[in-house]
């Protein structure tokens, strides 16, 4: 893969490639949700593709991280405020992106796909200065957790 992936933003007319992830909810989505999500500004889809068939896919939308999120305010102090300026830590929520769906193709697991959408990912949303993103959230899957932690996430 480049450094940089050429990933496509789907769109109401485009013709998605097969793709399996293994889990039924994901692939759904994809097939039947995605360009949905899209229409009703809930969340927008990526995909990277191969010739013949999706080789990942991720859906994002906006999000904020809160202080009442956090598990206690010094769980959220420790492990979310530590590198913010003193004058900003009061705030009361912070500006951040969600990663809805991320997926990748049953036959391409393990080959470094998902790290490499995931570093994509956060440097399009954290080293842009279109809108401020501070942070990249997840709702994970339980099986994934794993992989999540190896990329860099925490348990908020
Ligand atoms: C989870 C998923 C996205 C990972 O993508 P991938 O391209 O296979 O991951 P990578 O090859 O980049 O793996 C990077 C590391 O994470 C680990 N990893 C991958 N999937 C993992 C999992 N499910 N649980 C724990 N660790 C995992 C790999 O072993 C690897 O570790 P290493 O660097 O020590 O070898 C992919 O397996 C997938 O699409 N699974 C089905 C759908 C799913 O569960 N999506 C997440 C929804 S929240």
């Amino acid at each position: 893969m480049s450094e940089y992936p050429y990933v496509i933003r789907l769109s109401a007319d485009y013709s998605i490639k097969p793709f399996d992830c293994g889990n039924a909810d994901l692939n759904e989505f994809l097939f039947k949700d995605a360009v949905e999500h899209a229409k009703e500004l809930l969340a927008v889809t990526y995909l990277f593709e191969e010739e013949d068939c999706t080789k990942a896919y991720f859906s994002v939308l906006n999000d904020s991280v809160r202080r009442l999120d956090a598990d206690s305010v010094n769980l959220f102090k420790k492990k979310l405020l530590h590198d913010i300026p003193h004058k900003k830590r009061s705030y009361h929520s912070y500006p951040a992106v969600k990663i809805g769906r991320f997926a990748v193709h049953k036959d391409f697991h393990n080959n470094n796909i998902g790290t490499e959408l995931m570093d994509y990912i956060k440097r399009i949303f954290l080293d842009s200065d279109i809108a401020g993103c501070r942070f990249i959230t997840v709702d994970s899957y339980g099986d994934s957790v794993g992989f999540y932690l190896k990329n860099g996430f925490d348990f908020l």
